[in-house]
Parts: structure tokens; sequence; C-alpha cells
């Protein structure tokens, strides 16, 4: 243990401050377990018979003052002797949702947003969240993208598929009859088109956020507010250089978070996953695999008695069938691509390959989740977008983007990957709501 987790750094290091996770006494003395969130550790504090043990309860926040000591137990190198012990705050452990030495099932934890952090799988869980978040933004900056903060309010609708959020005034608000915007305008549902705009000017650009979806879906794998890392990048031709950076994000992020908080990991894989570091191993030695959409569906079809949704060519994958082609690729990542142009969204670049009229899409399947990256190369021909714009009704709204093509249009490409789905696939966390502090989903919005 170190002495890091002994207060913060903006307290006043001679005071421990923190929340009581334990309590046991003896007959003359009595050991305490104070965490302050900063780690998984708690420091042990050790009282003499002196201070009250029932005001001393599970859940209580207390300061605590008195003399860092080596330990003699062989679990800490320190501890503190306690020689002033003050309860800042009781905690009534008879209606606390949580009891000491009970191992609470993430789902019950659910019910209690508000103190479910207190416990350590969710604490371990949130500062690996917290951990992934640095690995993500140190990972862009090493290799030379320039952060984009692309708008959360937004007018367009950039995957098509109608799950808006729409944003207006609350009624006491009303500027006029008039819409606030003037326009209808909605919860972005990806950054993708804010940065091909930055794309055009910085070549490598990346976002991280919030996006919001009105999915009616009670899945393990949907949220309606959920946080998505972005990447685009100028002067990309393959799908293969793409595949690349997706493949380099997920594995040098990956080794950054199991060595920047081992511990928190390896509580969340002993409770929640057994066996999960061996998987995740296999996923970081190995090269991940690609395999076109029709052969996808050539694969499916040969195993479709296993299915509830039949594959066909033509139709989406099903988390069923992305779960299974995963499985069927011995456990590792595998890259799809190729899909038929009629699936995806209208900025997804022509394979030109009539008659199957495919696009140059990629999803990237993991094991556990199914679908963690969704990404193209972005259809920078005028007349192509023209006439795809054209096919959805959309050149009138979609002016600004036949711009990037009409002023020093590059080929270019990008994908964004669901950060709660990073999270479940190397945690082993089977339900996304266990993997962000305050789940939104359909017909729940608590707190
Ligand atoms: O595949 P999607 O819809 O792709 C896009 O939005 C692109 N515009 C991204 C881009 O190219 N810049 O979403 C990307 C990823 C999915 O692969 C999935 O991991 C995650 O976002 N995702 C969700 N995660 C949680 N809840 C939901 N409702 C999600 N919808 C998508
Ligand atoms: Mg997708």
């Amino acid at each position: 243990m170190t002495v890091k987790c002994w207060g913060s750094a903006f307290h006043d290091t001679r005071a421990l401050l923190g929340w009581i996770r334990s309590v046991r006494s003896q007959k003359e003395v009595l050991f305490l377990h104070v965490n302050d969130g900063s780690s998984l550790e708690s420091l042990q504090v050790v009282a003499d018979s002196s201070f009250d043990s029932r005001e001393l309860a599970f859940g209580s926040s207390v300061e605590v003052q008195g003399q860092l000591v080596k330990s003699p137990s062989k679990r800490q190198n320190v501890e503190l002797k306690a020689e002033k012990i003050e309860v800042v705050g009781n905690c009534d452990v008879k209606t606390f949702p949580f009891k000491y030495k009970e191992r609470h099932p993430l789902e019950y934890m659910r019910q209690y947003p508000h103190l479910r952090c207190r416990t350590n799988v969710l604490g371990s869980i949130l500062r690996v969240r917290s951990e992934a978040t640095a690995a993500i933004h140190s990972f862009f900056k090493d290799n030379g993208f320039v952060h984009i903060h692309t708008p959360i309010i937004t007018s367009n609708d950039c995957e098509g598929a109608g799950e808006l959020f729409q944003v207006e005034p609350s009624s006491k608000m009303k500027v006029s009859e008039e819409n606030f915007f003037n326009v209808p305008a909605f919860l972005t549902v990806s950054g993708q088109l804010h940065l091909e705009v930055m794309s055009g000017a910085f070549t490598q650009v990346f976002t991280f956020g919030p996006t919001f979806r009105a999915e009616n879906s009670q899945s393990r794998r949907h949220l309606a507010e959920f946080y998505m890392v972005e990447a685009e990048i100028s002067f990309v031709e393959s799908l293969q250089d793409l595949m690349q950076v997706m493949e380099g994000l997920f594995k040098t992020t990956l080794m950054m978070v199991l060595s920047n908080c081992p511990e928190d990991v390896e509580l969340c894989h002993k409770f929640i996953a057994p066996g999960q570091k061996d998987r995740l191993e296999h996923m970081l030695k190995n090269n991940f695999l690609i395999m076109s959409y029709t052969e996808a569906v050539e694969i499916l079809k040969k195993a479709s008695q296993n299915f509830t949704f039949t594959p066909e060519w033509g139709a989406d994958l099903h988390t069923e069938h992305e779960k299974y082609l995963v499985k069927h690729c011995g456990n590792i990542p595998v890259f799809v691509i190729n899909y038929p142009l009629v699936l995806k969204p209208f900025y997804m670049r022509d394979n030109e390959d009539s008659p199957q009229h495919t696009v140059a899409a990629v999803d990237l399947l993991v094991p556990g989740v199914g679908e963690l990256f969704g990404g193209s190369l972005r259809e920078e021909r005028y007349h192509f977008l023209e006439q795809q714009l054209a096919r959805l009704g959309l050149t009138e709204a979609y002016q600004w983007y036949l711009d990037l093509r009409r002023f020093g249009s590059v080929p270019h490409g990008g994908f964004g990957m669901g950060f709660e789905r990073y999270l479940q696939c190397i945690l082993g966390v089977d339900n996304i709501k266990d993997v962000i502090p305050f789940p939104r989903f359909t017909h729940s919005c608590l707190l």
C-alpha cells in the first residue's frame, strides 16, 4: 500500500478523510478500514478502546488524526495509529442498502445509483472508466490527433435512423411561437459530420463525448445516453489503414489500463468475470481478423439453426449473429467489412461493385459484446454523394456537407467506438448499465 490513498492531494495529509469500509473490535483495540475512493485500498486505522465503536459504523464518514506507522501485519506496510477520530457524517447501518461483508449483485446495486459508487466493485469499475478515458486521450495525443469538441445540440441526424431526442425549451422559456433555434434541433447521435468538417482542416481529429439515441431497447448493450470515441482521418484511402488505427486504439489503451490500474481491473475480473484476464491476453497477442459481410453471411447461414433471426444477404447482423461470428473466429476480434449500401447511412463510400452494391464500411466485433466499433471510408466524390442525398431526399439539408466535397475534398474515413461497450469488453461486465455512473435507458432516468 502507498501513502497515496491517505487523503487526497487537496486535503491536509495529516488527517485521513474518508468512509468506513469495515469495523473490527477486539478487547483492547479497534481496527477500522477507511477508504477515500482514490484507490481500491483502504488505510487501516488502529484505535484503542477509549474510542466508542458504536459511533464508528460501516458507511460513516470520518476524519482521523494520528501517526502513520509501520504496520506489524503483512497485509499492509503502514497503518494509522489514531489520536483523534471525528465522525463527519453518521450512517444508519440498518437502512443503508449495502451491508458489511455482503456481496451484492450488480443488479441489486443498480437500484441505488446515488450510493453504489461506495461499493468496492462499482468503485473499481468507475476508476477503470476514468483511467480508460485518460488512456484514450493520450493515445490520440501521442498519434498527432487534434481534440475537437463537437456539439451536443445539432440539427442533423448523422445516422439517418430517426432515433433522435428533440431539444426544445420548457414551455415557460418559449422565446416566441417559433422554434428556439428556428429549425428542429436534437441531441447528437454522433459527432461524425462535425468531425469531417474539422478533418478537412486538421487532417487527424477525434472527439470523445456523450451521444444520445432514442432506441426503444432494454438490451444489455444499449443506452439512451452513451459516450462515443470518434476519429476522422483525411487522406486515408483504404479500410486497411482505418482498421490499423482501430486495432491500435483498442490494444494500446487496453495495455495502458492494465498497467495503470491493475488492482481495480483484477477486482472486477475476480467478482464479475473470472478468466477474463486470459481472454484479454488472447485478444492482445493475436492480430484481429478480417472478413467481408458476404463471407460472414455465408458462415451464419451454415449455422442458421442456432439463431432466432434467419441470416440473409442484405439484412442487418443481429447481436446473436455477431456473437456467433466472434466465437467462430476463436474469440479473436473480427472486422466485418463491405456491407450492402442499403443497410448503411448516406455518407459511406460506394464500392461500385454491382450487382452486389456494397459500401466501404467496417464494424469491429469483439467477444462478449458484438459490435464495438462502426466506421467507414466516407464518400468524398461530389457526384456520388449528390446521388445518395438525392435518393434519400436530403440534398437541401446537406448543402454544407456537399460543400466539403466542393472545396478541397480529400479521401477520408473514420470510426466511432462505444465507450461503455469497450469497458464491458475489457472488464467482462454483462450489462452496459453497470459501467456508466448514471445509466439512462427506456423508462428509466433516475436522479
Ligand atoms: O455504429 P454507430 O451507429 O456509428 C456511428 O454513429 C458513426 N457515425 C461513428 C463514426 O463513424 N464516427 O455507433 C458507433 C458505436 C457502435 O459500434 C457501438 O459500440 C456504440 O457506438 N453504440 C452504442 N452504445 C451504447 N448504446 C447505444 N444505444 C449505442 N449505439 C451505438
Ligand atoms: Mg453500427
